[in-house]
């Protein structure tokens, strides 16, 4: 199962760069394509011009192209059913919580991003489609979700097994046998993380970083590079969009100028610069994703 990810900063054209991907290589490779987005404030569904939920519809009027949103009230819901009764198990066997305690878990911060990933995941394994192509959040919500996913689960390992330690609650956990241990739980866990870092670093997947021609892009975008390179997720592909031609008004002309001289900062840096000038509309809808997709053609 192969899997193409877009990153980058706010509004660089992450959604737009997805959705023209997926369109293109399901309409003209004939491709089977599920287009997840991860934004807990998604657009895809206007771009796509076709309503999104959090189990992936085939959308209309494309030939083989699947899509899913994942709005941040859906994924709490999904948490609470999937993880909800196991975090309840493992935190109330060493403290008095109520099961309410589960809602304000599903409410603590990186809860969500988190468990996105591991819907990303299990699509990747599930394996039903060809591809996936996968449009992230703005980069500091992307790269905090990376973070978390790597120190998540071995601090709180660590933190519970020391408090089991201090309290020799193993032994008296042998005796209540209807509760289960909790470390085997959290090693369960930590078996996803693992799953969905080997997702990430897999030779299968394609991180594509999106960009904007100008300064401070390009130096969040090296950053973000060497950020996802210390885990292990290797970038070789970076989008440089919206490049302005030069059109004969001064300012506009200036603006060129600048971007053309940030434009040699990328391709110094990176090993493979896709470049791709303003296109003077806002693609949505098919016609215009397959348009669009001149843009991207042969980048995978
Ligand atoms: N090459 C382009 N030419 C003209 N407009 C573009 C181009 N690429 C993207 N846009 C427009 O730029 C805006 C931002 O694009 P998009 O929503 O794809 O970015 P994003 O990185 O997904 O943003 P966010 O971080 O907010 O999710 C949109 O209005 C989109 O239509
Ligand atoms: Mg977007």
């Amino acid at each position: 199962m192969r899997l193409v990810s877009f990153w980058g900063k706010g509004g660089t054209g992450k959604t737009t760069c997805s959705a023209s991907l997926a369109a293109g290589l399901s309409e003209e490779e004939g491709k089977d394509v599920l287009l997840l987005t991860t934004d807990p404030t998604p657009t895809l569904s206007d771009v796509l011009k076709y309503s999104l939920g959090p189990a992936p519809v085939r959308v209309d009027g494309f030939r083989n192209l699947w899509a899913a949103q994942f709005d941040e009230e859906a994924v709490k819901r999904m948490w609470r059913e999937r993880f909800g009764e196991e975090v309840y198990e493992v935190v109330s066997s060493f403290l008095p919580v109520g099961r309410d305690f589960v809602d304000y878990a599903a409410g603590a911060p990186g809860i969500a991003d988190q468990f996105m990933l591991y819907l990303v995941y299990l699509h990747w394994r599930g394996g039903e489609h060809d591809l996936i192509v996968w449009d992230t959040p703005a980069s500091s919500g992307s790269m905090r979700l990376l973070r978390i996913e790597e120190e998540f689960y071995s601090h709180m390992s660590e933190a519970i097994r020391m408090y089991l330690r201090l309290r020799g609650f193993l032994k008296r956990m042998r005796r209540r046998s209807s509760l289960r241990n909790p470390l085997e739980l959290i090693e369960e866990w930590r078996d996803l993380a693992r799953g969905i870092l080997e997702m990430l670093t897999d030779e299968s997947h394609t991180p594509i970083l999106v960009a904007t021609p100008e300064r401070v892009s390009y130096l969040l975008t090296v950053r973000m590079r060497r950020e996802m390179e210390g885990m292990g997720i290797r970038i070789r592909t970076v989008i440089v969009n919206r490049l302005l031609r030069r059109c004969g008004c001064e300012e506009l002309d200036a603006m060129a100028k600048r971007q053309t001289d940030v434009l040699k900062e990328f391709k110094a840096s990176f090993d493979r610069v896709r470049v791709i000038e303003n296109v003077g509309f806002e693609p949505s809808g098919r016609e215009d994703l397959l348009r669009f997709y001149d843009n991207l053609r042969g980048l995978i």
